[in-house]
């Protein structure tokens, strides 16, 4: 099953822009890579921040972008929208019985499960009772599971990121959950970070990626401001088989020079120089 994760889009108002750039059009870049190298993808999974200030004219940028595309679209709320405006824009799209952006679906016999951790008012991630029941029922009626979310559950190590991490006292029932659960979570799988971080937590996997607007500088001492500057972006490419978790980073602005290499042994020997 190969999934492919974008994250952080921050999609606009159009003619407005990002950080000093067109989210847009980094957005179609992503897209239209996927298009054409990722055609048997199973999911294209958005973890979060789909636009950048919750307007409805910017959900509706999504609404259009999400055309002529190759599977199934899944796609995550995180701190930098507004809930009535993605449900405006997106009327149809499932929901909880509390109103949060949570669903799942079971594909290729692995549950598929989006959480939605974004509280109003805050750019720190929540997990509160009601959505802790629904995850519970979640865990408590599949066989495997793989698990995306926008904010990053635990601290990174990064002291002013994590200020805007999954809150600790939230962090701490989730962590208890899912450790009750781990022997059947095969991974996790998060956005919000703008940069790929990987390590396991509660003895299960994770990993983030890059956001398709700026990047994120891993700063571990910093301990208010947020680093962040115009690096290449990239989306993740997931290979899930069994229990089994591969991830590519895929640089899909990459429009330099590409040097190919054959793999038998001669084919790295050295030239002989001329004389
Ligand atoms: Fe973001
Ligand atoms: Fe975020």
């Amino acid at each position: 099953m190969k999934l492919v994760q974008i994250s952080d889009i921050h999609l606009t108002v159009p003619g407005e822009r990002m950080g000093g750039l067109n989210p847009h059009r980094r957005f179609a870049q992503a897209l239209d890579d996927v298009r054409t190298q990722h055609r048997d993808a199973a999911r294209i999974i958005i973890t979060g921040d789909l636009t950048h200030w919750g307007e409805p004219a910017a959900y509706a940028t999504l609404v259009d972008a999400l055309t002529d595309l190759p599977c199934p679209v899944r796609l995550l709320i995180g701190n930098h929208d507004d809930r009535a405006a993605f449900l405006a824009a997106f009327p149809d799209h499932p929901k909880d019985a509390a109103g949060f952006i949570n669903y799942a679906e079971t594909v290729d016999g692995t549950r598929l499960i989006y959480l939605d951790t974004t509280e109003p008012g805050t750019h720190a991630g929540h997990f509160c009772a009601a959505r802790r029941d629904w995850l519970e029922a979640e865990l408590m009626n599949c066989a495997r599971a793989r698990l995306f979310v926008h904010h990053n559950p635990m601290a990174l190590g990064l002291p002013a990121e994590d200020k805007i991490a999954l809150v600790p006292e939230d962090r701490a029932s989730l962590a208890e959950l899912l450790s009750t659960y781990r022997g059947r979570i095969d991974y996790i799988h998060f956005g919000h970070v703008h940069a790929p971080v990987h390590g396991t937590w509660c003895g299960i996997s994770f990993a983030s990626v890059r956001s398709t607007g700026n990047q994120s500088l891993p700063d571990l001492t910093e301990q208010e401001l947020l680093q962040g500057a115009p690096m290449a972006p990239s989306y993740g490419v997931i290979l899930a088989q069994g229990t089994d978790t591969i991830i590519h980073e895929i640089p899909f602005t990459w429009d330099g020079p590409i040097f190919c290499a054959g793999t038998k042994w001669d084919d790295w020997a050295k030239p002989v120089a001329a004389e």
